[in-house]
């Protein structure tokens, strides 16, 4: 069954509602490259701080980490990244476009059916140089994953959170490849972010965790909202593995343009700390105390990006309604990565509402993400929330002014409840961890 919304809708919503913009537009674009703009960077905060939640905070065995982005260059050749992060590559002998060659069919160029040359392996790490001086000795590398970061820190963390194992070292940060072909949107740039688990294990038990990773990992997306017919996972056969990697599941999940990985989570064995331990001549091990045995763990790697998690957010939550004879189009975005929670409309800009409308603002906003929005006609103003998702509107009218009441409509179901201004932090807290939106409570009037 194919994703029921092209890209192209994704991209014009994200560029006319503030979410996602062309990066250097106005110099004409600089290919692969896009900034996220007002609701895009709540949007994908909100992404963040889900993934956070569910794998730091809501756990005692998983601790955080920030390392820096450029690193020492000898960790991406103990890593294997200089020698092995390749891509093949042909390019077209008459028009040069450059293509990854296990992407295309035959010999002839897509383009322009010009003649290719033979593939040679691309390195796809950035390089640059460290220090005022241009030479080889200051070559480094922007990182392409945030993991070895994790890796060389081992040590340190385990000696100073005195954890035990199995235990996990999380991080959310920049990565960056020179991709041959990039696309689809924000589905695969040059630079993106990753989030990354590194769960170490005692080796024998790796399977069985691999195994509780990729449920625990599906089961997220799930919870967020994405439909589960639209997410599927898939083994790697043994060619295609990354060559660090003794086995991986990818979650994909059902873009626009097919099935495509959304996450993979690997079994890395003890491949990174056994390289950095001989490259480093640091000794990277675990002293398992109650055992009385020394040993090298193994990892576990649920691998996500940011930004095409992002993409499969949006993909899923897009829909087209009729709604009173009018087309809406509304992002069904769980309520916890909806960039607003809240917007404020009053009826009009008639001089008596704005006071209290500016009051229940004022009153909302150190609570709660919270729009105020009095231009244009109310519709208007929903159908605006409705298209970046806002799960509650709250409206002033004049009876307002009389009764200090406020009406709270609901994104999805249209269902309208009328609430004390008192009550409506409260309600609207209750609300947003996920209580029904009742609206035949007892001081609730249904409103068309
Ligand atoms: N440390 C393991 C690793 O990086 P990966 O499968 O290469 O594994 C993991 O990447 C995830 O990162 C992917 O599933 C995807 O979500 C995201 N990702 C990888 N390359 C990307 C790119 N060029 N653009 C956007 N996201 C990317």
């Amino acid at each position: 069954m194919p994703a029921k919304v092209d890209m192209d809708k994704i991209v014009s919503l994200c560029k006319r509602r503030g979410l996602i913009f062309p990066s250097s537009e106005i110099y004409g674009g600089l290919a692969s490259c896009w900034d996220y703009g007002p609701m895009g960077v709540e949007l994908k905060r909100n992404v963040r701080d889900a993934w956070w939640k569910s794998i730091v905070h809501e756990r005692d065995d998983v601790v955080g980490l920030d390392t820096s982005i450029m690193m020492h260059p000898g960790i991406w050749a103990a890593s294997g990244h200089i020698d092995s992060f390749t891509d093949p590559l042909v390019e077209c002998k008459s028009c040069h476009l450059r293509w990854r060659a296990n992407e295309i069919e035959g010999k002839r160029c897509p383009k322009c059916d010009g003649e290719l040359t033979e593939p040679r392996m691309f390195n796809l790490m950035f390089k640059t140089s460290m220090g005022p001086v241009e030479e080889e000795a200051s070559t480094i590398y922007l990182r392409p994953e945030t993991a070895q970061g994790i890796f060389v820190n081992f040590d340190n963390v385990i000696t100073t959170s005195r954890k035990k194992l199995p235990l996990g070292i999380a991080q959310i940060g920049k990565s960056f490849r020179n991709e041959i072909t990039t696309g689809n949107f924000i589905f695969r740039t040059r630079e993106f972010e990753h989030m990354e688990l590194e769960y170490f294990v005692k080796p024998g038990t790796d399977e069985e965790w691999l195994d509780y990773w990729v449920k625990e990992r599906f089961d997220w997306y799930v919870k967020l909202g994405i439909r589960k017919e639209n997410l599927r996972l898939r083994q790697h056969g043994k060619d295609e593995l990354a060559h660090y990697a003794r086995d991986c599941y990818d979650i994909e999940y059902l873009f626009p343009m097919g099935w495509s990985e959304l996450e993979g989570i690997a079994n890395r064995g003890d491949f990174d700390l056994i390289q950095h331990a001989k490259c480093s001549g640091r000794e990277l091990g675990y002293y398992d105390a109650e055992a009385g045995e020394k040993y090298v763990p193994y990892v576990i790697e649920p691998s996500a990006g940011v930004d095409r998690s992002v993409l499969a957010f949006l993909i899923d939550a897009y829909d087209e309604e009729e709604v009173e004879g009018e087309k809406r189009t509304v992002l069904h975005l769980h309520r916890s990565l909806a960039p607003i929670k809240v917007a404020v409309l009053p009826l009009s800009r008639n001089e008596k509402l704005t006071p209290l409308a500016k009051e229940v603002f004022n009153k909302l906003c150190p609570n709660f993400v919270t729009d105020y929005d009095d231009s244009q006609s109310i519709g208007r103003r929903y159908r605006r929330q409705d298209e970046i998702g806002t799960p509650f509107c709250v409206t002033i009218d004049f009876e307002s002014l009389e009764d200090k009441q406020v009406t709270i409509r609901e994104r999805d179901s249209l269902a309208q409840i009328r609430v004390p201004i008192e009550e409506l932090g409260k309600s609207l807290e209750a609300k947003l961890k996920g209580e029904a939106f009742d609206a035949s409570a007892l001081w609730a009037t249904r409103q068309k």
